[in-house]
């Protein structure tokens, strides 16, 4: 093959992570560095206990991330930014948007609908309570994240995605039709379909392990309970279309990790919770997927450009360099006091961002 098709190494502009759970405390302290090294700026998820909810929150949260951050990236060339957001309640007040936006440090606000994941308790019960607040970010460009998936029991876990499109997210874009949207991390070629028909201000972030991984990977020789997450991984068919929109150069889909760190006990129990933890390899994954589709000329927009044009962000100075070759990745990582395993934890992996 010659090197044009399979280069030994890609150097892209420095990329940004537009969705991470960076959790609170000691935890915090542990994942940060990870994201800070592979990412310049991160936008931030605010389900916390108890949620993000005020621009107070946000901006002390924010103070935490800055003072956890190691030093050495907390300076100019390897400065890591992390973006904030607000978490939407029933109650959020319109003001509460304007203050957020007042701020420069926060950047989106987002919507679990009450129940559908990891701290969705103070989640939405209904959009039609939010819809004075929404009509607010709709005026000031403050762009809304959603966790596209409908709640009700009775709907199969596997098609909640699509029929959120149908029963949310059509009616709310028909009723606010300039809100800037991000349907995020999505995992069926339905929501991969409507974002790249859609008309108007509408992107979708796209995670390295949807782009990788189907639903059998959770079955595989027996439960996998790492490869768990919210919304979960689905058929083949719905990763083809994933990867055709991640490597299509449409510059609605963008990059987003929603590496979500769990200490292991809460993984491998008997009730474990949802979330991959991806942080330490993120861009070791997507290079390996676009690397596989033979797309690799297309990983640098969708890293790097797409996000902070959508969010209306300058994109990053200086560079990164992913090399092709293989190493180990640990079998588990710091997480405060505990533990996790990361995704592909002690299994090797065929690139490695120097
Ligand atoms: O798998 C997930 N983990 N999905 C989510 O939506 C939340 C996240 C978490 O916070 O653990
Ligand atoms: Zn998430």
């Amino acid at each position: 093959m010659s090197n044009i098709e399979s280069p030994q190494t890609i150097t892209i502009t420095r990329p940004d992570d537009w969705h991470l759970h960076l959790r609170d405390g000691a935890a915090m302290a542990s994942v940060l560095p990870h994201s800070a090294r592979q990412f310049a700026r991160a936008i931030v998820m605010p389900n916390l206990k108890p949620p993000v909810t005020t621009t107070a929150m946000a901006s002390a949260y924010r103070d935490r991330i800055l003072a956890a951050l190691p030093a050495d990236m907390q300076r100019a060339a390897n400065r890591f930014e992390p973006l904030m957001t607000l978490y939407l309640t029933d109650n959020t007040e319109p003001d509460e948007i304007r203050r957020a936006m007042d701020t420069g440090f926060i950047h989106a606000v987002k919507l679990y609908p009450a129940g559908a994941t990891t701290n969705s308790d103070a989640g939405v019960t209904d959009l039609a309570k939010c819809y004075k607040t929404l009509e607010v970010m709709q005026e000031l460009g403050m762009p809304f994240l959603v966790h596209g998936e409908v709640t009700d029991q009775d709907i199969d876990l596997f098609d909640r995605e699509a029929v959120f499109i149908e029963r949310v997210m059509r009616p709310l874009r028909r009723d606010m039709p300039e809100l800037k949207i991000v349907f995020e991390h999505i995992t069926t070629k339905d929501a991969a379909q409507y974002v790249a028909e859609a008309d108007g201000p509408i992107a979708a972030t796209i995670t390295a392990h949807h782009l990788l991984y189907n639903r059998n990977e959770i079955f595989k020789g027996g439960i996998r309970p790492h490869y768990y997450c919210l919304p979960v991984l689905k058929r083949e068919e719905h990763r083809l279309a994933l990867m055709t929109a991640a490597t299509s150069g449409d510059e609605r889909f963008f990059l987003g990790t929603d590496s979500a760190p769990h200490a292991i006990g809460a993984k491998e129990t008997a009730c474990g919770c949802a979330g991959c933890y991806t942080a330490l390899h993120a861009m070791e994954m997507y290079a390996e997927a676009f690397d596989r589709a033979g797309a690799l000329d297309k990983l640098e927009a969708f890293a790097s450009f797409y996000g902070p044009d959508f969010y209306d962000l300058p994109r990053n100075e200086g560079t990164v360099t992913l090399k092709r070759e293989s190493w180990t990745l640990p079998a588990t990582v710091a997480l405060g006091e505990s533990a996790l395993v990361p995704l592909n934890g002690g299994e090797q992996i065929n690139w490695k961002m120097l």
